[in-house]
């Protein structure tokens, strides 16, 4: 098996599609995922979305940069972070054909923080206290890095047993940190301070920082607290969230 910290940037031969994963390989999703193998074991690779800032950037420098900050992340070992196996670049699967390089990470065959909640509704206290507590220092492992997550919500908290790791961060660190071209699917999860800029901008853009990630890390707490989420409803797509935005920010001018 690979060292924990090496991050393999892969050719489209190194991975390994057969009828088992394919089979397997459907997914509730936004984004696009493929579970695949890759050294005999199943990881799955995540699809960076293209963003307009992204298309003209020198992917094979980025990459070396972003590549060497996620090896010195995943030094350490204990962090509750999902492993970043490596890049994938120029493969082509039935559901994606782009010159985007995929994310190819561990796969977490019991799912996430939210199949797990619903598998174990009288969750003990203690237990819902070491959950809370690794996702936590997770979070803090990745600001100590200088890596703010960017979408921490409930379905990038992925779960081995009881225990929680924390999934996506590769987006936030390979991502432009410039957030002008970004519509982020979460808006229910963002601090108001993203949540007003990404709705109706601003001249003066705050940079994402830790106190949003922390602000995100609320409403999981809650969820791991209270085993429900903090709103009834589920935003289905950007021009709920626009509506749900313009109404708060009418009513705070008020
Ligand atoms: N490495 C993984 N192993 C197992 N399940 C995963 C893994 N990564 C994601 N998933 C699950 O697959 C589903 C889709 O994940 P995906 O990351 O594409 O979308 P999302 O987390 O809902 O939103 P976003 O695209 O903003 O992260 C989610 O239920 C997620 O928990
Ligand atoms: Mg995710």
């Amino acid at each position: 098996m690979a060292s924990q910290n090496t991050i393999k940037i892969c050719e489209p031969s190194d991975i390994i599609k057969d009828a088992e994963t394919k089979r397997k390989s459907v997914f509730n999703s936004t984004s696009v995922l493929d579970l695949v193998k890759l050294d005999n074991e199943e990881v799955l690779i995540k699809y960076l979305l293209p963003r307009k800032s992204m298309a003209n950037k020198d992917w094979p420098t980025l990459l070396s940069n972003e590549v060497e900050k996620l090896k010195e992340l995943q030094l350490n070992q204990n962090s509750n972070l999902v492993r970043i196996r490596g890049f994938v670049k120029d493969i082509h699967f039935e559901r994606r054909n782009n010159n985007f390089p995929g994310l190819v990470v561990d796969y977490f065959s019991d799912g996430n923080l939210q199949n797990y909640i619903e598998k174990h509704s009288d969750l003990p206290w203690k237990k819902r206290y070491e959950i809370a507590l690794k996702i936590t220092e997770g979070l803090r492992t990745l600001h100590q890095f200088g890596v703010y997550h960017n979408d921490l919500k409930i379905s990038n908290i992925l779960m081995k047993g009881d225990v929680p790791y924390i999934s996506d961060y590769g987006f936030s660190v390979v991502n432009d940190p410039c957030r002008s071209n970004g519509i982020y699917s979460a808006p229910l999860f963002l601090s108001p301070v993203q949540l007003e800029e990404l709705f109706l901008g601003s001249k003066n853009p705050t940079p994402y920082n830790e106190k949003d990630d922390i602000y995100s890390l609320s409403f999981i707490l809650y969820y791991i607290a209270y085993l429900k989420k903090p709103w009834a409803a589920e935003i289905k797509d950007t021009s709920d969230a626009s509506l749900i935005c313009s109404i708060l920010f009418k009513i705070k001018d008020h």
